[in-house]
């Protein structure tokens, strides 16, 4: 039943144009996916809802972008030559490889029953050369996660805007992972976004802020609409934590697919929860550092105080690609609806891809077809707005459901003679007429 809500997902996403295959015409290349039409629509939302309550509505966050490329130094000093790895085992008979923390028995092939090498550490970070050259001397990184250019430019940032503490920097970009075992659609792929923040605090100030971040962040999830029952904190235990962190809460979702896998394994405590987002307090390793390895004195002044520290910081960590699959689970909902089930993407109307349908009820009359392309040219200037005559109108609406379209705008004979237009709520399924001239103002109320 459940690995059917999954297969149900992955359909849809295919289907309606959320998420494809990568390289599908050549056969998929293994845990790549390509976000369509309806997919980067939603990833936009998400990433624009983080970035809201993140950078714009807050005094003590500031925006960047940085590069992907980094300079060798960068990965020595963030201990990720060192200690970014995971420990894994090849089958000495079908040559799979396989994560150590994932075996049930560490001797034993999960898949084939063959014997197992030794668990041997893997880096997880990907390799490449920086110029036409391939040699040692060239040889680069593409960064596994994106906390490291915000770290590097802490000088940078105090020089520019001078801000007081405590302060936070975010950004959200591509980080890569050469995983051993990726899968579960996007959950774990070798290619993701993430969003973080990196949050500068005075040290004797950590624990408040951790807190304070951890519940803010539990509640975007939750602002956003995923069900309360879905969303849990999980802290983790001593053996966990990162060789950079204190302390780390895991914001956990439950996911079906893990509900459904056997055993224990680092992703799947039980139930199927598994993890949404880190916050951590990463202490002040990260600025020590690249302090020791650029020479550069990372600390900051507190010019009341008139002294120097090592600032701690806060680091809440999420992943676009994997918050904006637990956000299509959570919203996936079949209806009996008379004799017939409809699917709906009840997304959140921050999220939602499509905020409104403009459908005419006859294709075959230009004056109604003009008259609903007007309105939709019109609502686009202010909404993600579709215009749809390729089916008979339960069709259509069957498919703006799917795709978690907020409103539909039916545009019918009647609409000539009165200029009033049918609006249907996706939510309640209930329809009224409307005024084309108060359509605008309709909407806007709806959807901010
Ligand atoms: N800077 C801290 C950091 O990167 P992390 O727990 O390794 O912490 C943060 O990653 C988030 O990034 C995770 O909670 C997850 O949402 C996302 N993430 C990490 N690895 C991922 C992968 N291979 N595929 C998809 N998302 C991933």
């Amino acid at each position: 039943m459940v690995e059917n809500l999954m297969d149900k997902i992955v359909s849809l996403c295919k289907r309606r144009g959320f998420i494809f295959q990568g390289s599908e015409i050549y056969g998929g290349l293994a845990n790549t996916w390509d976000y369509g039409p309806y997919g980067v629509e939603l990833k936009n939302n998400l990433k624009k809802a983080w970035w809201k309550a993140n950078v714009q509505e807050r005094n003590d966050i500031l925006g960047m972008d940085c590069a992907i490329l980094m300079h060798p130094k960068v990965w020595e000093a963030s201990g990720h030559v060192h200690n970014f790895f995971d420990l894994k085992s090849d089958c000495k008979n079908c040559k799979k490889r396989f994560k150590s923390a994932d075996l049930k028995d560490p001797t034993k092939c999960p898949e084939c029953s063959g014997q197992l090498t030794e668990a041997r550490p893997f880096n997880l970070m990907f390799k490449t050369y920086q110029g036409p050259v391939e040699e040692t001397g060239n040889e680069i990184h593409l960064r596994p996660e994106t906390a490291q250019g915000m770290f590097v430019n802490f000088l940078n940032i105090l020089d520019a805007r001078h801000p007081k503490l405590p302060f936070g920097l975010a950004q959200i970009g591509k980080s890569f992972r050469n995983e051993i075992t990726p899968g579960n659609f996007t959950f774990r792929t070798r290619e993701f976004e993430q969003m973080e923040i990196e949050y500068f605090v005075n040290p004797q100030d950590a624990d408040q802020a951790l807190s304070e971040w951890i519940q803010s962040r539990f509640n975007w999830y939750l602002n956003l609409g995923i069900k309360s029952e879905n969303l849990r904190k999980r802290q983790h235990g001593k053996d966990e934590l990162a060789h950079y962190a204190h302390a780390c809460m895991d914001i956990e979702y439950r996911f079906p697919f893990f509900a459904t896998n056997h055993g224990e394994s680092a992703e799947n405590r039980g139930g199927g929860w598994a993890e949404l987002e880190g916050v951590a307090n990463r202490s002040d390793f990260d600025l020590k550092q690249h302090a020791q390895y650029s020479g550069k004195d990372l600390q900051y002044f507190d010019d009341l105080k008139k002294e120097k520290f090592y600032p701690y910081i806060i680091e809440p960590s999420g992943g676009v690609d994997r918050a904006v699959l637990a956000f299509l689970i959570d919203a996936y909902q079949e209806e009996k609806v008379k004799d017939d089930t409809r699917v709906v993407l009840k997304l959140n109307k921050e999220l939602a891809p499509v905020k409104v349908a403009i459908l005419p009820l006859l294709r075959n009359r230009p004056e109604i077809v003009e008259l609903a392309k007007n309105i939709s040219r019109d609502l686009k200037k202010s909404w993600m707005a579709v215009y749809d005559d390729t089916g008979s109108i339960g069709k259509l609406y069957r498919r703006q459901d799917e795709v978690g379209t907020l409103y539909c705008v039916t545009v019918d004979v009647q609409t000539l003679e009165d200029k009033q237009v049918t609006v249907r709520s996706r939510d309640t399924m209930l329809q009224e007429r409307i005024n084309i001239e108060g359509l605008k103002s309709y909407l806007i109320e709806k959807l901010t």
